[in-house]
């Protein structure tokens, strides 16, 4: 099995009656997914994706990624919120955070630009490339986003100062919509080969698109046993019976729970590796469901490292809380911990043991402390950290909050009010059509 859920620690919570109840509402809100008759229905191309992909393109992304492994030492991915957080997701839950520390590895190092506006940020990345061979991904839906668009702007200048015009042509893969927008159109002057992020998937469904596949596969990783995990996974999410299919269940125990004022979800995770899956994680459900005065708050904690600054407060503070744990059942790694025959620091009832059952072991006891402190606790086991269980978890988490979204009876594929900073920054800034808001935000600082 390569994801269940273990709702022991959920039983004073959510009853089985509690999901009788809320079933007619789930199946419903599939059925409106599956026939496509909901709210943002423009936007479900990542619903039979891992199977209905473009196969020229994947075999052109594996062709990109080899030419660029052979290319370059840094290679620099940018772009921001659905266009970044996958890749970096995937690329340190498969491999390891330290991707680019590992000293013996025949993959460039990655580094992502242009997912904030810092000085600092940048700097530190064009520091890190200099006196070093360099491609870049820019990825941008929309071609226009400011982040990626200014970030793209200072890599492109470096290349082409390094390379000239003709040689960057060669180390600039760009991934954008497929006909619109500026990023398209400059590609196409400039000759950049492109990939498409299509129409019909938004940024945060994006990561088994071109647009995670072509860093994912420049890191080593799989991309064929991704698919054929989020292919499998799709397969268990058809089913229409909730009691048979875990995407349903997750997607039902988290509206009774919001239902019940858990109003806050966190995401929890014994592997730090997992860190920035919890990011795509929150960008997925804040983004879909946070809207009309309703949603769940996503929030993320790596556990054990987080007890020892949230502990506190998810044993004892406000009782709006609930927990997701992400319980990775297989290690990648073996550490024994060693015997000291002067036990020293008295640890020797550890002598011997492998640290990832300590690690097990801390979670079952958080598990028991937190259900004492009245914080319902959703165990999702999965098997281990192959690029199969990753592309199986991601399809999951994208369904399971297609099908909460509507249940929530909210439109989950669109993201209105990401707008508004974008606006009033432009118009800080000066851009031409912006004047009467730029006029009235002045007015509004005197
Ligand atoms: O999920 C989304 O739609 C957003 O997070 C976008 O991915 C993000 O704003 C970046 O947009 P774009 O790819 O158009 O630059």
């Amino acid at each position: 099995m390569t994801l269940s859920l273990n709702e022991k620690f959920l039983k004073n919570y959510v009853t089985e009656e509690d999901i009788k109840d809320i079933s007619g509402e789930i199946y419903k809100a599939q059925t409106t997914l599956t026939e496509k008759s909901g709210a943002g229905n423009a936007f479900l191309g990542w619903l039979d994706l891992p199977e209905n992909y473009d196969k020229e393109e994947f075999a052109r992304i594996k062709k990109a990624a080899e030419k660029i492994r052979k290319s370059c030492d840094v290679f620099v991915v940018i772009g921001i919120g659905g266009s970044y957080l996958g890749a970096r997701a995937a690329i340190e839950f498969i491999r390891t955070p330290y991707y680019n520390n590992l000293k013996k590895k025949e993959t460039p190092d990655i580094y992502f630009a242009g997912n904030s506006i810092s000085s600092s940020a940048l700097a530190n990345i064009l520091r890190i490339c200099e006196g070093r061979d360099i491609c870049v991904n820019v990825v941008s839906k929309s071609g226009t986003t400011t982040e990626p668009a200014v970030a793209f702007r200072v890599f492109r200048d470096l290349l082409e100062k390094k390379y000239g015009k003709d040689g960057a042509r060669e180390r600039i893969f760009a991934t954008t919509d497929k006909a619109k927008g500026t990023l398209k159109s400059f590609s196409n002057d400039m000759g950049y080969e492109t990939f498409v992020v299509p129409d019909d998937v938004g940024g945060r469904f994006s990561v088994l698109t071109a647009v995670g596949l072509l860093p994912i596969a420049v890191a080593g990783v799989d991309i064929d046993a991704m698919m054929e995990g989020a292919r499998d996974s799709m397969l268990a999410c058809e089913k229409k019976d909730v009691n048979d299919n875990n995407a349903l269940r997750y997607a039902a125990i988290r509206n009774i729970l919001y239902r019940k004022s858990k109003t806050t979800e966190m995401l929890v995770a014994y592997e730090p590796c997992a860190q920035m899956f919890c990011e795509w994680w929150k960008q997925l459900y804040g983004e879909s469901e946070g809207k009309d005065g309703k949603g769940i708050f996503p929030s993320s904690a790596i556990f054990s490292t987080d007890l020892h600054s949230l502990g506190q407060y998810i044993q004892d503070g406000p009782r709006h809380m609930f927990e997701t744990v992400l319980d990775i059942k297989e290690s990648k790694d073996t550490v024994i911990i060693p015997h000291d025959p002067d036990n020293i620091d008295k640890l020797n009832f550890l002598s011997g043991k492998e640290l990832h059952y300590v690690n097990q072991t801390a979670m079952l006891g958080t598990l028991f402390a937190h259900s004492d402190g009245k914080v319902p606790n959703l165990v999702i086991e999965l098997k281990n950290r192959s690029s199969y269980s990753f592309g199986y978890m991601a399809y999951f988490f994208e369904y399971a909050c297609a099908v909460s979204g509507y249940t929530l009876k909210v439109n989950p594929f669109n993201q209105p009010g990401v707008e508004s900073y974008k606006k009033n920054m432009f118009a800080l800034l000066g851009k031409e059509g912006y004047e009467n808001l730029r006029k009235e935000l002045l007015d509004r600082m005197q």
